[in-house]
């Protein structure tokens, strides 16, 4: 079992309201999407329960969801599958990507939803940047989005509470993620998400995982985005923003 594998079942309770369907999440990347060609072949390498991945099947691209951990790529085949989306599923780290796909063979990488900080250290991160650059045509372009680390290091080792119950398919549950924050940069850290469903007749199943990460600076990822052959083309990194988006182009 790896990372994330009892987190698959409880998911939709992590994702926010606004991209729960595969098109609400597929439209949060309308501005890159619109420059694909038509019948584009796009990889979500990091595709958890899929909602990205069968939206942009839904928009009739050819599409390959992987994602290291076995239950995210079974629940990503359930919901393509429950959808009628036609989707290639794969398990695969992103260091294996290029065992499974040849290099240059689609038009957009997507890694999104704060993910790249699973890998490990700055070696496993520069080895996860090479296999999506190996695997973009020349103009191709990786999407990634991340986590602002250096506001969340600046907040230390916390307890965040979700001060409402969130609720999916009919049930309510309390969201909490603790955060444990290494003294340097370079060190593991660790983020443990905690879903506690609460029900009817009082009952509360908690499911819960402690995940490793290891942050970066934003300067640290574009001279790591570069090494690797691709060209930031738009960023849209603000030290004071929770969270970006980088949009990078396979030279
Ligand atoms: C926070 S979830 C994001 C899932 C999805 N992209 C989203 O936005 O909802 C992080 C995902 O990264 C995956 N992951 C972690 N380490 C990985 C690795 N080394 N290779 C590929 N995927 C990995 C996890 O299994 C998980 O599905």
């Amino acid at each position: 079992m790896s990372g994330y594998d009892v987190l698959a079942e409880v998911y939709e309770w992590l994702i926010s309201d606004e991209k729960l369907t595969p098109a609400e999440f597929a439209a949060a990347f309308d501005d890159v999407i619109r420059l694909l060609p038509s019948n584009a072949r796009v990889l979500d390498c990091s595709c958890g329960t899929g909602q990205l991945a069968v939206g942009l099947a839904g928009l009739g691209m050819r599409v390959v969801a992987t994602d290291a951990s076995a239950a995210m790529v079974r629940r990503a085949g359930e919901l393509a599958e429950e959808l009628g989306a036609s989707l290639r599923k794969v398990r695969a780290a992103w260091h294996q990507l290029t065992d499974h796909f040849d290099d240059a063979s689609f038009d957009m990488v997507f890694c999104v939803g704060n993910s790249l900080h699973h890998a490990e250290g700055a070696k496993g991160r520069m080895a996860a940047l090479e296999s999506m650059s190996r695997l973009l045509r020349p103009g191709g372009r990786l999407v990634l989005t991340s986590r602002t680390w250096e506001l969340v290091r600046a907040r230390g080792s916390r307890l965040d509470v979700r001060d409402e119950l969130v609720r999916r398919n009919g049930r309510d549950a309390l969201v909490i993620y603790r955060w444990e924050i290494a003294p340097h940069w370079e060190q593991e850290h660790h983020i443990e998400i905690a879903v506690a469903q609460v029900d009817a007749d009082g009952t509360v199943l908690v499911r819960s995982e402690l995940l490793s990460c290891w942050p970066y600076r934003y300067d640290e990822l574009s001279s790591q985005l570069h090494s690797v052959g691709l060209r930031v083309e738009t960023s849209t990194f603000d030290p004071e923003a929770e969270g970006y988006m980088v949009v990078a182009t396979r030279v």
